[in-house]
């Protein structure tokens, strides 16, 4: 068995603050990212996907469980080395750079802060790195205000690609783009990691976003992982009622062959710091519903299982559905 890039195992982050009840922000979370892959982590917002991501680069402590890198735990106390290796990029470009720094010194930074560089070398380094992810020499003196934001956040991944980490956090680095532009970024950071071989864990809020980066997907709802595997099957073969419904948002859905329906989710996600027992989902599942409101669902958590086609593809639901998605794009329940 090859040994993951990382490794998650049983995440949980419990937020305590004086006076108010505690934010089970995330709950019992395991995934792996493999060397040179991308796991796609998707979910609505507050379903603790950046929470996780803040764990896995050491922003954040661990309320339960464990965490390793090329199988050695990350324990408690990171090294230098471990912060090298693990980056992020945030979600606001803008908010991430300093504007006072020009951009070959914001991306220079990195190299004179952690590995000691001096300034010429950084600045030489600097242009290169630039220059691969597709930013003339003409922008590299000027400002953060003075650019587009897809070019802010080019410099911002200049910036990480330049420490050649084997992982890097991608946190909705494109929700904050234009349109026009995501797909620009999402391919750079595809086209970087088949150069440098970097693994991602990839947020997003939206299934379509990460559909053309992804390998593989884990699908979070309120601190849980609820679906996962190889992102083919997932998009694909989706077996719970929510990746359903986040599906339903990029496909039009046939459940009865009859016209196209939308799925449209019973209210808000639920407070992490009120969570429904038994399935945290099923105040919001159509299924459950459907099938006449079984006690089950709201009484016991459901593990998440292997499905007996493919092991690696996982579901969390007490009445998982099959469903199939045929050539021209449409799914039939
Ligand atoms: N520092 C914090 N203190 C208290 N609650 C927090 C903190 N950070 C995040 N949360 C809460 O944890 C939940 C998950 O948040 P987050 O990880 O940011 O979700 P996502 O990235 O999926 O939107 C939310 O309810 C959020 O309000
Ligand atoms: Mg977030």
């Amino acid at each position: 068995m090859t040994t993951s890039l990382l490794r998650v195992d049983n995440l949980s982050v419990v937020f305590r603050r004086s006076g108010r009840p505690a934010v089970h922000a995330v709950d019992d979370v395991s995934l792996t990212v493999a060397a040179g892959r991308t796991l796609g982590l998707v979910g609505e917002s507050g379903s603790g996907k950046t929470t996780v991501g803040r764990c896995v680069v050491g922003l954040q402590s661990p309320t339960d469980g464990d965490l390793f890198l090329d199988g050695r735990s990350l324990g408690h106390k990171r090294t230098r080395a471990d912060h090298r290796l693990i980056q992020m990029v945030f979600q606001d470009p803008t908010s991430s750079l300093d504007p006072r720094q020009r951009v070959i010194d914001a991306v220079g930074e990195p190299l004179r802060v952690q590995q000691g560089a001096g300034r010429r070398l950084a600045r030489e380094k600097a242009r290169e790195m630039l220059r691969e992810v597709g930013l003339t020499d003409a922008l590299v003196d000027r400002f953060a205000h003075q650019l587009s934001g897809g070019q802010r956040q080019r410099v911002v991944i200049a910036r990480t690609m330049i420490l050649r980490p084997r992982l890097t956090v991608c946190d909705e680095p494109v929700s904050a783009l234009d349109v026009s532009v995501q797909a620009q970024v999402v391919n750079l950071l595809a086209e970087l990691q088949e150069q440098s071989g970097v693994g991602y864990l990839f947020i997003a809020h939206d299934l379509a976003v990460v559909r053309h980066i992804a390998h593989d997907v884990a699908v979070m709802h309120l601190g849980r992982v609820v679906e996962s595997g190889p992102a083919e099957d997932v998009y694909n073969n989706p077996h719970h009622p929510y990746t359903l419904a986040l599906m339903s948002a990029v496909l039009t859905t046939e459940p009865d062959g009859r016209g196209e329906q939308r799925i449209v989710l019973d209210g808000e996600m639920p407070s992490p710091s009120n969570p429904p027992e038994g399935c945290s989902f099923h105040t919001r599942c159509f299924r459950y519903e459907k099938l006449g409101r079984p006690g089950r669902c709201r009484q016991e958590v459901p593990a998440s299982i292997s499905l007996p086609k493919e092991q690696r593809h996982k579901v969390a639901c007490h009445f998982p559905t099959e469903v199939s998605v045929n050539p021209s794009g449409r799914r039939t329940c």
